[in-house]
């Protein structure tokens, strides 16, 4: 049983057709995907936007320094087309303050000047080389107008503002120069504000996201889950016998689980990383595309790094489930068989097994570790390193004037930003890759359709007249365990087959009931094909107390109506005629006692009668009796069958019995060999004829010859 599992990949590379089939199930919840996605954007355009508002913060707040540019016109004509368009583009700038001939402009917009229109403007002394001080007057800088009159010598001033040198802002008073930066002082006010706001709402979208997207993974995992159940429970036993019900749990539970983590970890989590990433690169282009291009170089190495863990990752996880799910087989068949595992002094030898195989799941963990261990510090180092590289040459062109102070410290903060995903990413296409391989098997399971046909129309009478003609039928290919079986057995009558075991018993009543459909021949019912008969109609005329009896845990009497809803009185008859009623009146709750797993807390006998009733309740026309008294001693048995006669007078039964006594009254007994009849008649004919029959009978007699 731990096998089957080693069989299985619990990793496959990224398939289109797989994912597409898994996201065509989010269909039904378009809107919430869509709230998904747009709380996905939003927030990260939100998380974008926060270092953006720093630098503003930063360079126009705190720092504020302008650039001068003096350029009279005599000057300007004389330039290259390309310096004057420069010129130009600087004059446009938001935040701008001309003052006569002078344009103030924001430092940080020095960037829009090329090395080239640098010297030439340079040359032509239009930029001033200190970094000047610049305000337009208005209501928020209450006393700057005042403060620049009183301080000629230091200020220029215009109609409308004023400009100072940084150096001189220290000759003035602590008043003048509070009445000065006033304004900036709202200005870092309202966009200490607006970062906070932005903050709040990232964080409800990032709430409302993980809301959306982890209600739609539930949503599909449920409708999956119900419709691996629904496919499974109808199979034909045939495909079900071939599929450990181990597997399909392990479909149900585990493999659907891999599908949820592709919507939760992969599908959103995956968008956000990567929209994250692309998002922050595009705004470090966007502020300096010179220290962008810095952050770009070392992204080779890092997708290398976090490529190589990748793999490893995979190897370890393999492993890892691997070695999890051989201790969770072991535990769960031993633990299963703990009686058997006692009995027979298997404890020794069982904990050594399982020794191994949870040695084997530490290594697969502490494997697993060591990547995480080593490859995480990896990363982090790359990102810490790059941040290095990217503080280093910001700091540069910092001192060169080519980049704001505020650019820079957006830059380390974005640099984090486009890092932090990177080792998630890698993580995230190992659970991609096993929601592959597990949407793999699930809808493997979902597609095969092996049901047996069910398009039969042709009702019949429920007289119970069974006849099997030339009957051949094969578990598996090749391999006949019903051969050319011909029998009839007519309304009313008792029929008993009789065999050894392994002669094809308990196979007749599979093939009455179509548990397994015949390969060829004909069985009919009341003179119509079994096959032309609707499946529930068929079984709701012949029914057999398997050899297996099966109890449900629930109580004695959810165990007798399997859900058909019958009036106490018709439990109680069904009970008593098979002598059920008895015992089930002594249990501590009578018919409400609720059976434990395996139905442990009654006798096996009791089990039996208890399916006994089971099948009376529902009062088929045909009941067949495979084995089934076998665990009851010959009183009760002979009791029970007293009783059935009565229950179903002039209906049919088959019994199928190792005890030849039971039956020695049958109107007609069907002796089997490897398959085929070899008898067939009542039990004195039998006898008369000293063949099988007699051979068996005087075996468990030990009658004289
Ligand atoms: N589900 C199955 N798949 C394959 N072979 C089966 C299956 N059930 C029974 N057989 C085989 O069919 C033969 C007849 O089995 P069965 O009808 O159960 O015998 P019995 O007469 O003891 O009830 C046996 O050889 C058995 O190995
Ligand atoms: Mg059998």
């Amino acid at each position: 049983m731990s096998d089957y599992f080693e069989k299985e990949e619990v990793v496959k590379e990224y398939d289109s057709k797989i994912a597409g089939r898994i996201i065509s199930y989010l269909k039904p919840y378009k809107a919430l995907v869509a709230v998904a996605l747009a709380a996905l954007v939003f927030s990260t355009l939100g998380e974008l936007a926060v270092p953006v508002l720093q630098q503003r913060l930063i360079d126009r707040a705190v720092m504020a320094r302008f650039l001068a540019v003096k350029a009279p016109e005599a000057v300007t004509a004389r330039l290259s087309a390309s310096a004057q368009k420069t010129l130009d583009e600087l004059y446009a700038v938001r935040g701008a303050i001309r003052l006569g001939d002078t344009v103030f402009v924001p430092q940080d917009e020095r960037i829009r000047i090329s090395p080239g229109s640098e010297k030439e403007l340079g040359a032509h002394k239009i930029l001033d080389g200190s970094p000047w001080y610049a305000f337009t007057f208005d209501e928020k800088r209450s006393g700057a107008r005042e403060a620049a009159a009183a301080r000629g010598d230091l200020f220029l001033t215009g109609p409308a503002g004023a400009a100072i040198r940084i150096s001189d802002l220290a000759a003035l008073s602590a008043e003048e120069r509070e009445a000065v930066r006033s304004g900036d002082l709202a200005l870092i006010k309202t966009t200490v504000l607006l970062i906070l706001l932005i903050l709040a709402v990232v964080f409800i979208l990032t709430f409302a996201e993980t809301w959306a997207s982890v209600l739609v993974a539930q949503k599909v995992m449920k409708d999956i889950r119900l419709a691996l159940f629904k496919k499974t429970i109808s199979q034909s036993t045939d495909m079900l016998s071939r599929n450990p019900v181990g597997r399909i749990v392990t479909r149900l539970t585990g493999d659907v689980e891999t599908i949820n983590e592709f919507f939760t970890s992969v599908l959103v989590a995956f968008l956000k990383d990567l929209s994250v990433m692309a998002g922050a690169l595009v705004t470090l282009f966007i502020l300096s595309p010179r220290l962008g291009v810095v952050v770009l170089v070392t992204l080779p190495p890092v997708l290398v790094v976090s490529a190589l863990s990748r793999f490893k990752a995979r190897d370890a996880f393999r492993r890892q489930r691997l070695a999890s799910s051989r201790v969770n087989a072991y535990l769960s068949e031993r633990l299963s068989g703990v009686q058997v595992v006692q009995l027979f002094l298997g404890e020794k030898r069982s904990g050594r097994e399982f020794g191994e195989r949870n040695g084997e799941l530490f290594s697969a963990n502490m494997l697993e570790m060591y990547v995480y261990a080593i490859f995480r510090p990896i990363v982090d180092f790359l990102s810490v390193f790059t941040t290095a590289v990217v503080i280093c040459t910001g700091a540069w062109l910092v001192l060169n004037l080519s980049l704001s102070l505020g650019v820079l410290v957006a830059f380390i903060n974005l640099t984090a930003l486009f890092y932090s995903p990177v080792m998630d990413i890698a993580e995230k296409y190992t659970l991609l890759q096993s929601a592959m391989a597990g949407g793999e098997r699930v809808f493997a399971l979902l597609d095969i359709s092996e049901m047996i046909p069910d398009a039969g129309t042709r009702s019949v009478d429920g007289r119970g007249h069974i006849s099997f003609r030339n009957v051949n039928f094969s578990y598996k290919e090749g391999e006949e365990v019903l051969k050319d079986l011909s029998f009839e057995v007519k309304p009313g009558e008792m029929a008993a087959i009789v065999g050894y075991t392994g002669a094809g018993k308990t196979t007749i009543t599979n093939v009455l009931t179509r548990l397994w459909d015949i390969q060829s021949g004909s069985i009919t019912l009341d003179g119509t094909a079994i096959r032309d008969i609707p499946l529930d109609e068929l079984r709701r005329t012949v029914l057999p107390v398997l050899q297996e009896v099966f109890l449900f845990s629930g109580t004695v009497r959810d165990n007798i109506t399997l859900g058909l809803s019958l009036r106490d009185e018709e439990i109680e008859n069904a009970a008593r005629a098979v002598h059920a009623h008895e015992f089930i009146e002594k249990l501590p709750q009578g018919y409400d006692t609720v059976l434990s797993e395996g139905a442990a807390n009654i006798s096996s006998g009791q089990r039996q009668l208890l399916s006994f009733a089971r099948v009376i309740a529902h009062n088929p026309a045909l009941v067949i009796l495979d084995e089934a008294t076998s665990s009851i001693d010959t009183e009760t048995e002979r009791l029970i069958q007293l009783g059935i006669r009565r229950v179903l007078s002039g209906r049919t039964s088959i019994v199928i019995a190792h005890r030849l006594s039971t039956i020695r009254h049958a109107d007609r007994i069907i002796v089997l060999s490897g398959g085929r009849l070899v008898e067939d008649g009542r039990h004195d004919e039998l006898i008369a004829q000293n063949g099988l029959y007699a051979g068996l009978y005087r075996l468990q007699f030990d009658a004289p010859v």
